[in-house]
């Protein structure tokens, strides 16, 4: 695992954004794992300065999202569908065939879990798949007690990860989905190389036990210890409680 800790959020993004952008030149069809939250918007913002700015082609790439919550329309103003195309894809020149998010309105949820780890394996794997945190560990949705061997599935969101997303749904519990789609541990451990990426002090404890603490279950993020190629991009704020 290498930490790379940066004075604040975006100096830290722009140095993802270069590791993504080194893949990208290096193989122009790389399969790229993303996320949606707070955390990866000035990543993205850079992935798209690139693009327009020094023509960093996404032509032949494809991506896959790490999940997607469950009963939001693909046009949901809080959907991980509508997030990735606002903040992203409408603004790269991906093409849309190549993007993939899990269907939250999927009617047979086992059979599209099942269907998605097939798509990632007939694009021969991802490449570089970029992650949050949660405050609670979580990565992707896979909250505490997740197994570690996990694929893409049917996951509950715990009640911490319930109050931590209302911020989305003007400030609603009531209104946040309480299940999702989500790749599983086993899925992001496959990928090539990870860049996990977390800021602010509401995610030092996080990181602190992703880093520095035992491999558990119980904070699913320190899995990560174990991947070959696993880079954490963090913040003072983030990094404020590592030893
Ligand atoms: C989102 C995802 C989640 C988030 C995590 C942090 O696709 O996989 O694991 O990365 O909940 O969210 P933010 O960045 O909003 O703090």
């Amino acid at each position: 695992m290498e930490i790379i800790i940066k004075e604040n959020g975006s100096v830290a993004s722009e140095a993802a954004a270069r590791v993504v952008a080194r893949l990208v030149r290096e193989k122009p069809n790389a399969v790229i794992g993303l996320a949606t939250g707070s955390t990866p918007l000035v990543l993205y913002k850079e992935m798209i300065r690139l693009h327009k700015e020094e023509g960093l082609d996404f032509s032949q790439v494809s991506t896959f999202n790490l999940d997607e919550y469950i009963g939001l329309e693909k046009d949901h103003e809080q959907s991980y569908h509508k997030f990735m195309w606002d903040n992203l894809f409408s603004h790269i020149n991906i093409k849309p065939e190549n993007v993939h998010i899990p269907d939250g309105m999927a009617v047979d949820v086992p059979a599209f879990c099942a269907e998605y780890e097939r798509k990632i394996v007939e694009a021969g794997g991802i490449d570089l798949q970029v992650l949050g945190i949660g405050s609670d560990g979580h990565v992707g949705f896979n909250e505490p007690t997740s197994s570690f061997a996990s694929r893409t599935r049917i996951k509950t969101l715990t009640q911490q990860t319930v109050a931590d997303n209302a911020r989305f749904f003007a400030g609603d519990e009531s209104k946040v989905p309480h299940h999702c789609i989500t790749m599983g541990i086993g899925t992001i451990m496959d990928a090539r190389m990870n860049i996990m990426l977390a800021f602010g002090e509401g995610k030092a404890e996080a990181i602190a036990a992703t880093v520095e603490g035992p491999v558990s279950s119980m904070m699913p993020a320190s899995i990560l210890q174990h991947h070959p190629s696993a880079k954490v991009f963090i913040d003072e704020g983030a990094a404020s409680t590592l030893k």
